[in-house]
């Protein structure tokens, strides 16, 4: 019960961070390939196996090669999204 209030306020607090970015021109970019098969849980979260490559931040895109996601999607010193950006999909679209 006390993890569900925990991940809707996060909901709530990301849904509002993405309009904000939105605002300030910063789009999330969207997702160009299928993610059925990419299960997020609190637990895992399978997009950072290919979006997760830490040394890329920050680099140019490279045609066919997945980006990494900025620094401040991440748990501070882990190899983890933090709560508020976990939920990719919060923000991309696909
Ligand atoms: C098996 C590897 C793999 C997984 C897992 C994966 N992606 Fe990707 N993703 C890619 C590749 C490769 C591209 C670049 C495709 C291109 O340039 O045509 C990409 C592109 C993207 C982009 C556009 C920015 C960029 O990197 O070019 C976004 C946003 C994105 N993916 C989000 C996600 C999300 C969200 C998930 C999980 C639901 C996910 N991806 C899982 C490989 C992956
Ligand atoms: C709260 C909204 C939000 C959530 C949730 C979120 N992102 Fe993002 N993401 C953004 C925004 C805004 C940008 C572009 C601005 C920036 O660089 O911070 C971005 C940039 C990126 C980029 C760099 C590609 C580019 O076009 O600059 C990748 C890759 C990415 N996100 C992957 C992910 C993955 C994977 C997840 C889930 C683990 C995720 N994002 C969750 C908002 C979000």
């Amino acid at each position: 019960m006390r993890k569900f209030v925990i991940s809707c306020a996060a909901a709530a607090a990301a849904a509002v961070m993405c309009a904000a970015a939105q605002a300030a021109g910063g789009m999330p970019s969207k997702i160009p390939h299928p993610i059925d098969a990419y299960k997020i849980t609190d637990a895992s979260n399978p997009c950072i196996m290919c979006h997760g490559d830490q040394s890329k931040m920050g680099a140019a895109k490279v045609k066919g090669q997945p980006m990494a996601m900025p620094a401040d999607h991440w748990l501070k010193g882990e190899k983890k999204a933090d709560p508020m950006h976990n939920n990719c999909m919060m923000c991309h679209k696909s």
